[in-house]
């Protein structure tokens, strides 16, 4: 199974997901990176890996529509059969989503349907909610809406402030991300062999 990773920022869910493909965690070969900044940091872990990065910015293009065309025929001249999200700051566009329809994966810092978008820590921080926590969900076309794969909740105690529930949002992550991903890699393998 050959995945892509789409990171736009620091890239600590692709050092995860990476370090679990290496160590043998997750059985699928991680064949590149899609970054949509060029400056973002994930680029730097990429290239100390040796895995390929592939980056371009949707300005390089005069649509959306365009720049999606131009990932969808690297991702095919590839054999990419899941892209991973980990941290993209982008909406999957049409172009991207009828192809990869149900093989795209994301990860967001929330207890979805609970503060989706852009500020699911900082919000569900502000709300004083008792617990909050991360999800992995299939990509659909609204906004952190679609299927749900799993969830692990995070309790926000009275001394957490956002800093700390940050913290433990993210080392969440980075152990929910890989193990979930090499459950539905070798569960996906075993329907394609039988
Ligand atoms: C993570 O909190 C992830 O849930 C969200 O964006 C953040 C990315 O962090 N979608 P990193 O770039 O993987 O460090």
């Amino acid at each position: 199974m050959k995945l892509a990773i789409f990171a736009s920022g620091n890239g600590s869910n692709f050092q995860a997901i990476a370090d679990a493909v290496t160590n043998g965690t997750i059985a699928a070969e991680l064949t590149l990176l899609f970054c949509d900044r060029k400056n973002a940091y994930a680029i730097q872990r990429a290239k100390a890996l040796m895995i390929p990065v592939i980056s371009f910015s949707p300005k390089d293009f005069s649509s959306k529509a365009l720049y999606e065309a131009e990932i969808l025929h690297l991702l095919e001249e590839e054999q990419i059969e899941l892209i991973v999200l980990a941290g993209y700051m982008r909406i999957i566009g049409p172009t991207l989503l009828e192809v990869f329809s149900g093989r795209i994966i994301n990860i967001h810092p929330s207890l979805l349907p609970d503060f989706p978008g852009l500020s699911g820590i900082e919000e569900a921080f502000s709300a004083k909610v008792p617990e909050t926590g991360v999800t992995i969900h299939y990509i659909d076309d609204g906004i952190d809406t679609g299927p749900i794969i799993a969830q692990e909740k995070v309790k926000i105690k009275s001394y957490d402030t956002l800093e700390t529930l940050e913290r433990k949002i993210h080392k969440i992550e980075h152990e929910l991300y890989p193990k979930i991903l090499a459950k539905l890699i070798k569960t996906r393998q075993g329907e394609s062999r039988s």
